[in-house]
């Protein structure tokens, strides 16, 4: 079969490299991939967002089956575009992607079917938005309705910075139109978890749990990034939280998606925190999570084309895959300066074997990898315990280099200290 993968960071590269090993996969298309998914599929310039191209290169090229693995062209409603020229897509169409793509109607919808989640008000109006935030607990999160390259999120620890957080998506449109509502909760404790989940919109089969590290900085300091590292499982994920999440949060979402005749097919991830009053939903995504991703699949144990397939058609049911008892670790090598600003164009050097790297932003100059992103790669490894994949990791990224690199130091420390507890 002839497979495209709509995207072009780590994740990509980690959905490409699983679905190379399937024997019915002969060729794959990555658009517009980066420098190094070119090693493993052939890189077509158009972009993720460019859908009337995306659609017509699949036509020409009959396409048999077309991944789509960021946000933005399932909300856009990708699928739906290529559905209508008879070609089946992996990932929900616009009206399911909408879970992800509107926090304020996602919320409403947990509120509507009593799925567990954060107190919250939606405000379309900067003054009663203001307003609340004066009575409001603190730390209170304030969030832009739409997309916002996981970046529309403030945790106000201040009546100061809640006005400030306000002003600047609301007023000052940081992440433009995304931000005309707001989403004002309250702010939950706990260890958080994500869970990404294959669903055929009646069937859902979670996946190995994960544990992300979003902040810039070793201790889980400096700025929120696209993610700097996972592991996988995540400890805290236990099989009592996990057959609660089952029972009062996943059937209950597939099930409200249905009812709202927004049927949700493909990958839906579940960022979950673990409360003292139990599990609750932070966020919904349309999507595979990246970094998540990179430490999922290397685990699956099956054939990645198949379950896919099988989501589209909605026979999940009848595919059989499972998880290795292994622990993964991926760890996150960024320019200098991301996520606020860095140079390009540095050389990459990267170990022989490159089986377990996953590139996220390089270009091919004159044959050579140059970094052209922020999270430049990332590199997973996989072990019978956490702790030896973590090491594995580490030696593996001492391999690596390019100018000006950075990456933390202390990816698996929290869950390695809560497993030896
Ligand atoms: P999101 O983009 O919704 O995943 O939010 C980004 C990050 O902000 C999450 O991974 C959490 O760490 C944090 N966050 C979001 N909502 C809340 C909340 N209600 N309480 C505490 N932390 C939150
Ligand atoms: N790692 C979080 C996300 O993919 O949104």
């Amino acid at each position: 079969m002839k497979i495209a993968v709509v995207g072009g960071g780590g994740r990509e590269h980690a959905i490409i490299k699983a679905l190379k090993k399937s024997p019915k996969v002969d060729k794959i298309y990555a658009l517009p991939g980066n420098g190094g998914i070119a090693a493993d599929a052939e890189c077509v310039d158009i972009g993720a967002k460019e859908l009337s191209r995306i659609v017509d290169f699949a036509v020409d090229n009959a396409i048999d089956y077309v991944v789509v693995a960021p946000d933005d062209p399932l909300a856009m409603g990708l699928v739906d575009l290529l559905e209508a020229k008879g070609i089946p897509a992996f990932g929900p169409k616009a009206s399911a992607a909408i879970i992800e793509s509107s926090k304020a109607w996602s919320k409403d919808m947990m509120r509507r079917y009593g799925i567990p989640t954060a107190e919250y008000r939606t405000f379309d109006d900067p003054g009663e938005a203001m307003e609340y935030v004066e009575k409001a607990e603190l730390p209170v999160v304030i969030k832009a309705d739409g997309l916002a390259l996981g970046k529309g999120v403030i945790i106000a620890e201040s009546r100061e910075d809640a006005r400030e957080g306000i002003k600047s998506i609301m007023e000052d449109k940081k992440f433009g139109d995304s931000g005309n509502v707001v989403v004002i909760e309250e702010f939950l404790r706990g260890p958080e978890v994500s869970v990404l989940a294959f669903t055929d919109g009646n069937v859902v089969r979670p996946m190995i749990s994960s544990m992300d590290h979003k902040r810039a900085l070793d201790g889980d300091k400096g700025l929120n990034t696209g993610g700097m590292g996972t592991i996988a499982p995540n400890p805290y994920y236990t099989q009592a939280v996990a057959d609660e999440c089952m029972e009062k949060i996943f059937l209950p979402t597939i099930k409200a998606m249905n009812q709202e005749g927004r049927t949700f097919r493909g990958c839906l991830y579940f960022g979950l925190m673990i409360t003292e009053k139990g599990p609750k939903v932070i966020e919904y995504n349309s999507r595979f999570g990246d970094p998540e991703t990179q430490v999922v699949l290397p685990l699956l144990q099956g054939d990645l084309l198949d379950i896919m397939m099988a989501c589209t058609n909605g026979t999940l049911s009848d595919v059989d895959f499972r998880f290795s008892s292994d622990s993964a670790c991926c760890v996150v090598a960024a320019s200098g300066g991301y996520p606020v600003s860095y140079k390009k164009g540095y050389p990459v050097t990267l170990p022989d074997d490159t089986s377990r790297i996953y590139i996220a932003g390089t270009k091919l100059q004159n044959g050579v990898q140059v970094t052209s992103g922020g999270r430049v790669l990332g590199v997973t490894e996989t072990a019978p315990t956490l702790r030896e994949a973590v090491d594995k990791a580490y030696r593996t990224m001492e391999k690596v280099s390019f100018q000006d690199m950075y990456y933390r130091k202390d990816i698996g420390a929290r869950a390695l200290e809560a497993l030896e507890k």
